[in-house]
């Protein structure tokens, strides 16, 4: 196993196997990777985002992964609007209905992701001019979607990124033509359409102090019109010696003082420079070589400090698992990840768990680490 991996972390890496395996004797031999979902089945809950050929099951890689280390798993893409919801009057729920098919299979929840967000919104709903004819394809798209998993998602993010930076509103589609009840609005209409799935509002900088105060007042608002909200998604899109941990402890508390449960959505942690913070899918930066520097693998320095991150994040997660019920990745291994392709298109980045050949990096050594010496 050992030549699997960039020379120079072979040590370390090798004292991290031994970790591992340890690990694992429970159920496994000795050659066989520990499972994350086993490993953490008394804390919460493991999950990872899947494309459509993961879903279809046409990536070997993922195939035998993903039911041996997830018990979660939210599509990627493939339940947003602009795919499940092409034109006004047609659905196409081919794909989801594969998830939901994947699921049963491997014994693997699904969370649906996502039903009202500003983003991947169908050409069509972007054009809709009149207030009624919006409020209508809410409606409809809600009860529609919502409606035919009933009983067969866990949960919904059922609003995802209603939030500025500083707290406010963010001016979407949906604010400027609903106003700003149009999130408890969302829930309301799910918890019709879809009684026994769970409910969230999900975001990213949303461990930041003034969005999560926002974030915090618009549950509030919620609650305090008698509509069910189970969670809150922190989606964990962080960046390389820079998670922010304290913070992130903060939101933890704060959000589960408010009654909810609390997750981490979509955590992936990039190595590559970049001069924002956060996920906006719409921003953009130029490409330039400096921007893309470890198309050759990544130096031993960068890798011990994403196992680093990533072990400093679980310990959190682990002191805190009273209140957090899921950890998801978003992806399974580091060839899938979202961040090769933006905010720049053509990178190689490195933000999971799993690398290119779906081998487990040090990170992922890690963080079983954290349970089996703790
Ligand atoms: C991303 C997907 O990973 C990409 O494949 C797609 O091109 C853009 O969206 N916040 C979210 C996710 O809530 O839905 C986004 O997913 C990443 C940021």
């Amino acid at each position: 196993m050992m030549k699997r991996i960039i020379p120079g972390a072979a040590m370390l890496y090798g004292s991290l196997l031994l970790a591992g395996c340890a690990a694992s004797q429970k159920n496994t031999g000795s050659e066989q990777l520990p499972s994350l979902k086993e490993v953490f089945s008394k804390d919460f809950a493991i999950g990872t985002a899947l494309n459509a050929a993961q879903i279809e099951e046409k990536d070997p890689g993922a195939a035998k992964l993903v039911p041996q280390q997830f018990n979660m798993a939210t599509p990627e893409n493939i339940m947003k609007a602009e795919v499940i919801h092409p034109r006004w009057n047609e659905y196409n729920f081919t794909l989801a209905d594969k998830l939901i098919e994947y699921g049963k299979k491997h014994d693997i929840k699904i969370n649906g992701h996502t039903l009202i967000w500003h983003s991947q919104l169908p050409a069509f709903a972007r054009q809709i001019q009149s207030v009624d004819s919006f409020r209508l394809f809410f409606t409809n798209h809600i009860n529609t979607v919502a409606g035919r998993y009933s009983g067969k998602v866990f949960s919904w993010d059922v609003v995802n990124e209603a939030l500025n930076e500083d707290g406010s509103m963010r001016k979407s589609i949906f604010l400027s033509k609903l106003g700003d009840g149009f999130v408890t609005e969302a829930f309301r209409l799910a918890q019709t359409a879809s009684p026994n799935t769970e409910l969230y509002y999900n975001d990213y900088n949303n461990e930041q102090p003034a969005k999560r105060a926002g974030c915090i007042a618009l549950i509030k608002k919620v609650q305090a019109a008698g509509v069910r909200i189970d969670g809150v998604g922190i989606q964990g899109h962080w960046h390389v010696g820079k998670v922010p941990l304290k913070d992130i402890e903060e939101s933890i508390l704060q959000y589960a003082a408010l009654g909810v449960k609390v997750m981490f959505t979509e955590l992936d942690i990039e190595v590559l420079p970049r001069n924002f913070q956060g996920a906006e899918v719409s921003q953009r930066m130029q490409n330039t070589p400096a921007m893309n520097p470890y198309t050759n693998g990544l130096p031993d320095s960068v890798q011990q400090q994403l196992a680093d991150d990533y072990e400093a994040l679980f310990k959190l997660f682990l002191k805190h698992k009273d209140k957090i019920t899921r950890v998801t990745f978003w992806g399974v291994d580091d060839g899938q990840s979202w961040l090769n392709g933006w905010p720049i298109r053509g990178r190689t980045n490195y933000p999971l768990l799993f690398d290119r050949q779906f081998k487990p990096k040090p990170a992922f050594f890690k963080v079983i680490g954290t349970k089996t010496k703790s």
